[in-house]
C-alpha cells in the first residue's frame, strides 16, 4: 500500500525554499501542525523579507521543532543547495524576490535569486535524479515552483488560462516567468518531475509591511498617510494565505508532472474598496488616504480561472470576508512583530519610494 493510499503525504521530507517569509512561513507552519511526520528544512537566505518570527510557531512547540531545521543560505549557490536537495522527497521553492516596487528600483537582485536561483535548484534536482536512477536514493525530488498571476499580464477582460501566453510587463513578473520557462525546459529536456502554481494576490498575518494591505493597515493604525497609486481603481484577486499554501501543498501531491495550476482567490477587488474596508474596521477617516503618482507600467486588472485546480480537488476554504477580518486583527494586535520591521532599512525604502510621491500629492477623492 502507498503512503497515498493510507492517506498520508506522499513525500516526507520537504525542504522549503524562501520558508521565512510570508507564504513559505505559513506552508511551513501548516504542514508542520499537522503532525503527520513530515520533516521540512527551511533554506532562507533572510534577505529584508526573511524574519525568523515568522517561524516562532514552529520552534516553540519541542513536537514541531523536532521535524524542523532552518538553514541561512542562498538558493542561488550550489554548495549550500546540493546537500540539502540530496536529503530531501521534494523541493518547494517560494525564494524570490517578490516586490514589484522593489523591482522597479533594483532589477538586478530578481534575477539573481528568481532565475539564477530556480537554474541552480533545478540542476540539483537533475543531480539527484541521476542519482536516482544509478540506484543510489529511492526516487528523484519532486520540485514545484511557486510562480504568480503577474506572468499573465495584465488582463483588460476574462480570465488567463494555464495554457494562454505570458506576458510579463515589471522586472518582477519577467523575472519569474523566466524560472518558470526554465522549470518547463528541465521537464522536457530532462524529465525532470515538476509542477508549478501560479497565486493570485495573496494577503494574511505575518506579510511584509511593504505589500498594499500591511501597508495601509499598519500606517492606518499609525494615523500616517495612505499612499494610493494613481485612481486606485487597480483590480486584484485576493487569495488568504493559508488557501494559498493549502493548494500548494495539494499541487505537490496531487499535480502531473509538467503542468501549472493557477490558484486564485475568486474574490476581485479594486484597491480602492481594499482601502474603504480597511478604514471601515479600523474606524479610521478616508482623510489618511492621499493620491499618488502610479507605478510605472502598473497592471491593471489580474484574474485566473482556477478550475483546473478544481478538477485536480482543490478548493478554497476561507471566504474573503473572514480572511480580511482575520488579516486586519491579527496586525491590530501583533504590533510587535510589524514595529520592528518598519524601521532601519525600512525607512530608507520608503522615502525612496513614497517619499517624493507623497510629497506631491492630492488628497484623494472618496
Ligand atoms: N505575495 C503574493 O501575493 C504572491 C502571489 C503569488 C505568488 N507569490 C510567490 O510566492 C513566493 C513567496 O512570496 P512571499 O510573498 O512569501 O515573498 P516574501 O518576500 O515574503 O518571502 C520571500 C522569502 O525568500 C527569501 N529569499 C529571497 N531571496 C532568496 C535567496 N536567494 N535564497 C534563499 N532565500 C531567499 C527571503 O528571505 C524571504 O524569506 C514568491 O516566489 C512569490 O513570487 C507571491
Amino acid at each position: 500500500m502507498t503512503s497515498a493510499q493510507r492517506g498520508q503525504p506522499r513525500f516526507e521530507r520537504l525542504l522549503v525554499t524562501g520558508g521565512a517569509g510570508f507564504i513559505g512561513s505559513c506552508f511551513a507552519r501548516d504542514v508542520l501542525a499537522r503532525r503527520d511526520g513530515t520533516h521540512i528544512t527551511v533554506l532562507d537566505k533572510m534577505t529584508y523579507a526573511g524574519n525568523p518570527a515568522n517561524l516562532a510557531p514552529i520552534t516553540s512547540d519541542p513536537e514541531q521543532a523536532a521535524r524542523f531545521r532552518l538553514v541561512v543560505g542562498d538558493i542561488a549557490d550550489p554548495a549550500v543547495v546540493a546537500p540539502l536537495v540530496a536529503q530531501a522527497d521534494a523541493v518547494i521553492n517560494f525564494a524570490a524576490e517578490s516586490h514589484v516596487d522593489r523591482s522597479i528600483l533594483d532589477p538586478e537582485a530578481f534575477l539573481r535569486t528568481d532565475v539564477l536561483g530556480v537554474h541552480v535548484l533545478l540542476e540539483a534536482c537533475r543531480v539527484e535524479q541521476t542519482r536516482a536512477a544509478a540506484g543510489h536514493r529511492e526516487r528523484s525530488p519532486r520540485f514545484l515552483q511557486v510562480s504568480t498571476d503577474e506572468v499573465y499580464g495584465s488582463v483588460e477582460t476574462g480570465e488567463s488560462r494555464e495554457d494562454d501566453r505570458l506576458e510579463p510587463r515589471s522586472p518582477y513578473s519577467a523575472a519569474k516567468a523566466a524560472g518558470e520557462l526554465l522549470v518547463n525546459s528541465y521537464v522536457v529536456t530532462y524529465g525532470l518531475d515538476a509542477v508549478l502554481t501560479r497565486g493570485s494576490n495573496t494577503y494574511g498575518p505575518y506579510q511584509h509591511p511593504e505589500k498594499l494591505i500591511p501597508l495601509f493597515l499598519t500606517n492606518a493604525i499609525g494615523d500616517q498617510q495612505l499612499p494610493l497609486y494613481g485612481d486606485g481603481l487597480q483590480r486584484r484577486d485576493w487569495l488568504y494565505v493559508a488557501d494559498h499554501a493549502g493548494a500548494i501543498g495539494h499541487v505537490l501531491e496531487h499535480g502531473v508532472t509538467g503542468q501549472a495550476y493557477n490558484v486564485g482567490g475568486g474574490n476581485e477587488r479594486t484597491n480602492r474598496e481594499i482601502v474603504t474596508l480597511l478604514l471601515d474596521r479600523l474606524g479610521k477617516p478616508w482623510s489618511l488616504v492621499r493620491q499618488v503618482e502610479d507605478r510605472p507600467g502598473h497592471d491593471r486588472r489580474y484574474a485566473m480561472s482556477s478550475s483546473k485546480l478544481a478538477a485536480l480537488g482543490w478548493q478554497n476554504k476561507v471566504t474573503f470576508e473572514a480572511g480580511l477580518a482575520a488579516t486586519i486583527d491579527w496586525f491590530a494586535a501583533n504590533d510587535a512583530w510589524w514595529r520592528p520591521i518598519k524601521s532601519g532599512e525600512w525607512e530608507t525604502y520608503y522615502s525612496r519610494q513614497y517619499g517624493a510621491r507623497l510629497a506631491g500629492s492630492s488628497k484623494a477623492s472618496q
